[in-house]
């Protein structure tokens, strides 16, 4: 049986799966999602979510729903709706390791997903749960890769997709999917978090199911990316899991599917999570670095103008603190920032890898070089980092720093310190020989 249980610690109230709440009605807290233990045993679970690899039926072909025994909140799968989804690969890069001050290094690569993000992985149970609840109309605010992944999810279901950015805010690649995929698109003129609160006050009042990461189900989503991380790698536990932080959906996703992979049995110890964010959006790092005693008591204290060009993680007040902060603790995990060259320069370096990612995803190498230059990582650990879009999601940011034009928010010129200039050559053999031989 499912449920959903309110996530703090002096609630924990319990509430039918079909209910349409996104906070705990008495207390206000994050809801979560629980589960009496599945009847077969870790290794049949294992046996049974390889064979499925090789299956031709959509549901199991989705490297989400194949995993359905972790995240059993439907009682019929009619109203799935995949993309293929998930079935991200692990890829080890060299370079990559060498610059993060690491012998090896393996990213889990979410850009392979059918709109290039991670969010495809929360937004199939999404969607699925508000078709299962008879919605007709979904909403998220978004920096613009959850807005991107529900417009197709919601568009394939027939659902309609309602979107709410931030004006000027987001890249192009982002906006123009979310057009291309049919959602009504609201630029508003306001920042995410305030946005945020907004939408939240609209579904309620015009009856929309709202699909931002405070949606559980998009949680229990995302939790099949350690799944499948775990299962490609033979179960063998990484030391460290690296990610980046924004509204920080993602590191209770991966916390509580990590315990609950270990409470079942599927793992026997947890990774360190070790959670990245931009320096000028910052809030968790600052909760995260209180002394351990303030730490306990501590409430999250919002930026009020986040600012970075990794717009994906450009949040300043996550609402899912509470859990990331559980989780990081719990995982005995860190949290990390890092500068705006830093994260143009390893984002670059990634892409010299032949890998690409995003801005925001260039959070991890940024991060893991000054974990392991502070000897908080060891070179010969064993680390997994999770790249969260794909390269084409911000081109603009690629060509100003290839050319020497990326400008900090601020208006500091960022060093292409790995800048990769295209050249204008006249049409004459003889010439291009010249440039190519000098
Ligand atoms: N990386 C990318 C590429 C993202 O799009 C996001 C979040 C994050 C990292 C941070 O993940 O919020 O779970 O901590 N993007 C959201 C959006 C906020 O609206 O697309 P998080």
């Amino acid at each position: 049986m499912a449920e959903l249980v309110c996530f703090s610690e002096n609630c924990r109230a319990r509430f039918p799966i079909t209910e349409v709440i996104y906070n705990c009605p008495h207390c206000g807290g994050l809801l979560e999602t629980m589960y009496e233990a599945p009847e077969q045993s870790a290794l049949m679970l294992k046996r049974v979510w390889r064979e499925r690899r090789a299956s031709n039926m959509p549901l199991d072909q989705s490297g989400v729903w194949r995993y359905r025994e972790f995240i059993p909140f439907l009682n019929s799968y009619n109203c799935v709706v995949t993309l293929r989804e998930g079935n991200t690969p692990l890829l080890e890069a060299r370079q990559a390791a060498q610059y993060g001050g690491l012998d090896q290094l393996v990213f889990k690569h979410q850009g392979y997903n059918p709109t290039g993000s991670f969010k495809d992985n929360g937004m199939t149970c999404g969607t699925a749960q508000a078709l299962r609840l008879g919605m007709s109309r979904v909403a998220c605010v978004s920096t613009g890769n959850t807005s991107a992944s529900m417009a197709a999810y919601a568009s394939a279901a027939g659902l309609q997709p309602i979107i709410f950015i931030p004006h000027g805010n987001i890249s192009y690649g982002k906006l123009a999917q979310a057009l291309e995929y049919g959602a009504r698109t609201l630029q508003v003129e306001a920042n995410f978090d305030q946005i945020l609160a907004l939408v939240r006050q609209l579904a309620e009042k015009l009856g929309i199911y709202l699909l931002n990461s405070i949606n559980p189900f998009r949680i229990e989503g995302q939790k099949t990316i350690m799944t499948e991380m775990l299962d490609q790698r033979d179960w063998r536990v990484p030391d460290w899991v690296v990610l980046p932080g924004g509204n920080l959906g993602n590191t209770s996703a991966f916390g509580k599917a990590l315990r609950e992979m270990k409470e079942l049995g599927l793992i026997d110890r947890l990774p360190r999570l070790a959670v990245i964010q931009a320096e000028g959006a910052a809030p968790f790092y600052e909760l995260a670095h209180q002394p351990a005693k303030a730490r306990r008591k501590a409430v999250l204290k919002a930026v009020e103008h986040p600012e970075t060009l990794a717009t994906a993680i450009k949040i300043g007040d996550p609402v899912s603190w509470p859990k990331a902060l559980f989780e990081v603790s719990n995982s005995e995990g860190v949290v990390e920032r890092v500068s705006e060259q830093e994260i143009a320069d390893a984002k670059a370096v990634i892409g010299r890898c032949g890998i690409g990612c995003e801005p925001a995803s260039a959070a991890t190498l940024a991060g893991l070089r000054k974990l392991t230059a502070a000897g908080t990582i060891r070179a010969d650990e064993d680390v997994v980092a999770v790249l969260t879009g794909h390269v084409l999601k911000d081109p603009d940011f690629i060509y100003k720093y290839h050319t020497g034009s990326l400008q900090t928010p601020d208006g500091a010129l960022i060093r292409s310190t790995f800048g990769n200039q295209p050249v204008v050559v006249p049409y004459d053999s003889d010439e291009i020989a010249k440039v190519l031989e000098s």
